[in-house]
């Protein structure tokens, strides 16, 4: 029986090429790795998760797609669960912050990885600055609109060259996304504008601003304009 993924889980699908053993971690409802595998028999999976709950409703959906030969459900910490030969991973539906310390707390376990993708529902930038220092490049960003929602999935790959390929503005943007400035980007970032505009007028109102967030805010402001006046 073939799952239908949403726009944004097939995007992340997307990324995960035949044939290769890849980890899901924050797994929830496993729908990914079970889409994946019941289209290419050749993948198998691990489906990672930290909560007893979601780890039940991720056995059931593998279980119900009788895929327990190529999906291993497994309870544990961020990357605690993967195996040495898994060459792709997936981190979505989380905040970016929360990936990054993913990422970092597991570095020591992601030797055989080539390829890492993430979704992070906010602070992207988190993730980036982990990709930047850890000798990652982000080869793909697409930005997916669902239900009034606008995803970001950024793609990952290792390269062991140790630059830094990122400026501050494209760790904040995405340097995939600047390169080529969708409609998408341009509502995703009218919108944060006007977020960010009413924060710096709450902030200037309040009695002790914290001033380098302020300034800081001021920057991200300066951007976004630069940007939403720029056509790519
Ligand atoms: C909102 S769900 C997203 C599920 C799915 N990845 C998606 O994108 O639809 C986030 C899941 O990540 C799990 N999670 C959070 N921190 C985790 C960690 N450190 N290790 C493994 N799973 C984690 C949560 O328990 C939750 O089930």
């Amino acid at each position: 029986m073939e799952i239908i993924l949403s726009k944004r889980l097939e995007t992340i699908a997307s990324f995960i090429p035949k044939g290769v053993k890849f980890a899901d971690i924050g797994s929830d409802h496993a729908l990914i790795p079970c889409a994946i595998c019941i289209k290419d028999p050749t993948s198998s999976a691990i489906a990672g998760e930290v909560k007893e709950g979601p780890l039940t409703s991720a056995q059931q959906t593998v279980d119900a797609h009788q895929l327990n030969h190529q999906i291993d459900v497994r309870l544990g910490d961020g990357l605690d669960v993967i195996d040495h030969d898994v060459t792709h991973l997936i981190i979505a539906g989380m905040g970016g912050s929360l990936i990054a310390s993913i990422l970092e707390r597991g570095k020591e376990q992601i030797a055989s990885v080539k390829q890492i993708i993430v979704q992070p529902n906010v602070g992207s930038n988190h993730v980036r600055k982990w990709f930047d220092t850890n000798n990652f490049i982000l080869t793909d960003e697409v930005m997916v609109e669902e239900k009034g929602h606008i995803y970001e999935v950024l793609v990952a790959t290792k390269d062991r060259s140790n630059k830094h390929t990122m400026d501050a503005k494209e760790i904040f943007f995405g340097p995939v996304f600047l390169q080529n400035k969708s409609h998408v980007f341009m509502k995703k970032w009218q919108r944060e504008l006007g977020h960010l505009q009413q924060i710096i007028q709450q902030m200037k109102q309040s009695k002790n601003p914290d001033p380098t967030q302020l300034n800081q805010f001021r920057q991200h402001v300066l951007w976004i304009e630069e940007e939403l006046n720029h056509e790519s």
